[in-house]
């Protein structure tokens, strides 16, 4: 039935701020921001804004663009890690648009674990297709997420915004083959969490988060590159018994031939980096995809062996994951690896770099990224995906452009002239934003946030009051 991404949506605030301006703002050495992170600007909401206006406007946006009746979707997902209330999902308040439908047997709530929420509800969306509780029709998956950071070296790696996908049958881009293509990395850590429900800003520690991230992928590829070489294994075991092998298969004259295809075969059975056109990354900043493509053809060059000019065999003596944080092996890889970054990962930046880090939503801001830059070219490319949330939470997975995707392409093709057409507001008021929302005002209630209609797009959903029981009431601009 080739379910899969038919549709997508993305919604950022109004307003950001220059990376550049920042860098002057917090006295850093220039540069630090723009080409050491390789940020542009960031995206961040206004007092009016939080994580359920977000979603709504992806969410309707994608709903009346598509022109879909809601009572053709049966699951609605979200993926988060700003939730605005410890009980109540953000998906309770999108069931608000299927009133008019009367429509409310609609599975799904908010799936929560660092940047990996999205994933998670792209998965169980994706299972529940395939399960015996699939009646017919579509999917909706929204990320929304605002990321702030306290002061200091993790507040440029912030950013804000929300995406909805509508999945279901017959899509464009659909995940490659079964579970043989799907791997994932669990484990505990402490390098990025929330534990204070009256702040925004999490307890993270940066360099450990790197690894940790690092950790993932190098955990990830290798379970990705078995299971993939099971899979074709299968595949071909099947083939051999299953289709009969008749008595002229087996005359002994194309017995030698045979075994040649079966040794290019096996060779086909293995993963490797060229078998995708396109690598696209987790990114809470654009360094960090470019550190990731280097770690993975470092770990191609462990793994397979291979013999690349200028880099000494003593290398391949120290453990893997020694090497995750070591300077001198990432800046060999990222030469090694420059001309490969330009042509399949680069491009995947562009969201990343204008919005900042959308935390569940980044890596589909990456596929973004891609198809505003590909347009139809993207028609039968393989995408390798990988998506990380910190604790840790990450999977590897295929996706596969099986048909021009011409509705995601008209959508994201209007993104360029919505970015350029944002409002810049100066760093010095891009932190009393911040700071107001850490102080006692916005925890009176009832609350009214204040709000200028130049900072907001047209009928845009904005939060008009949290009422005395802690209500959030929302309105249309
Ligand atoms: N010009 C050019 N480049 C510069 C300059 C300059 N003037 N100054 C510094 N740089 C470079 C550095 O060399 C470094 O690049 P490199 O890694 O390629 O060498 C980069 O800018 C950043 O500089 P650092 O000194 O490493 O930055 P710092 O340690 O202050 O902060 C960090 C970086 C740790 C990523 C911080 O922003 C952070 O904590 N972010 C949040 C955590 C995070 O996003 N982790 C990622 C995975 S978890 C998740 O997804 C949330």
């Amino acid at each position: 039935m080739n379910f899969g991404i038919i549709d997508i949506e993305l919604y950022f605030p109004k307003v950001y701020v220059s990376q550049s301006e920042l860098e002057d703002y917090d006295n850093v050495s220039k540069g630090k921001y723009t080409i050491g992170l390789l940020q542009t600007n960031m995206s961040f909401p206004l007092e009016n804004e939080d994580t359920v206006t977000l979603a709504l406007n992806a969410f309707e946006r994608l709903v009346t663009r598509s022109n879909l009746d809601l009572n053709s979707v049966g699951r609605v997902e979200v993926g988060t890690e700003s939730s605005v209330d410890k009980s109540k999902s953000i998906k309770t308040h999108l069931m608000k648009f299927f009133e008019k439908s009367g429509n409310n047997d609609v599975l799904g709530v908010d799936n929560i674990n660092a940047c990996y929420g999205a994933t998670a509800a792209l998965l169980n969306t994706i299972n529940w297709f395939h399960s015996p509780f699939y009646d017919g029709g579509y999917a909706i998956v929204v990320s929304t997420d605002i990321a702030i950071y306290a002061k200091g070296p993790a507040r440029p790696t912030g950013g804000c915004g929300a995406i909805a996908m509508l999945i279901g049958p017959d899509a464009p881009i659909v995940f490659e083959k079964g579970h043989g293509y799907l791997s994932s990395y669990f484990s505990h850590d402490w390098d990025f969490y929330k534990p204070k429900m009256s702040s925004s800003y999490p307890i993270v520690d940066g360099r450990l988060s790197i690894g940790c991230y690092l950790e993932a992928i190098d955990n990830c590829y290798e379970t990705f590159k078995k299971k993939y070489y099971l899979s074709h294994q299968n595949t071909k075991k099947k083939n051999e018994t299953g289709n009969g092998i008749n008595e002229t298969q087996m005359e002994k004259e194309k017995e030698k031939e045979k075994k040649k295809k079966e040794k290019s075969k096996s060779k086909n059975c293995k993963f490797d980096l060229n078998k995708a056109d396109h690598v696209l990354f987790h990114s809470p900043f654009n360094k960090m995809v470019v550190k990731s493509w280097a770690r993975l053809n470092y770990l191609e060059w462990y793994d397979n062996d291979l013999d690349i000019e200028g880099i000494q065999e003593e290398l391949r003596k120290k453990p893997k994951s020694q090497t995750r944080t070591d300077r001198s092996v990432e800046n060999i890889f990222r030469k090694v690896s420059n001309q490969t970054y330009k042509k399949k990962i680069e491009k995947s930046n562009y969201i990343c770099a204008q919005c900042g880090n959308l935390y569940t939503g980044a890596l589909y801001g990456a596929l973004i990224s891609l198809i505003i830059d590909q347009k139809e070219k993207i028609t039968g490319k393989r995408i390798l995906m990988f998506s990380y949330g910190s604790g840790i939470a990450s999977s590897m997975f295929l996706l596969k452009v099986r048909k021009c995707p011409t509705k995601i392409i008209e959508s994201c093709s209007k993104i360029p002239e919505r970015l350029e057409s944002r409002t810049k507001i100066n760093p010095e008021t891009y932190s009393e934003i911040l700071k107001n929302r850490e102080n006692d005002k916005f925890k009176q209630l009832p609350y009214n946030p204040e709000w200028q209609n130049k900072y907001m797009w047209q009928n845009s959903w904005y939060l008009k009051q949290i009422d005395e029981k802690c209500r959030r009431v929302y309105e249309k601009s």
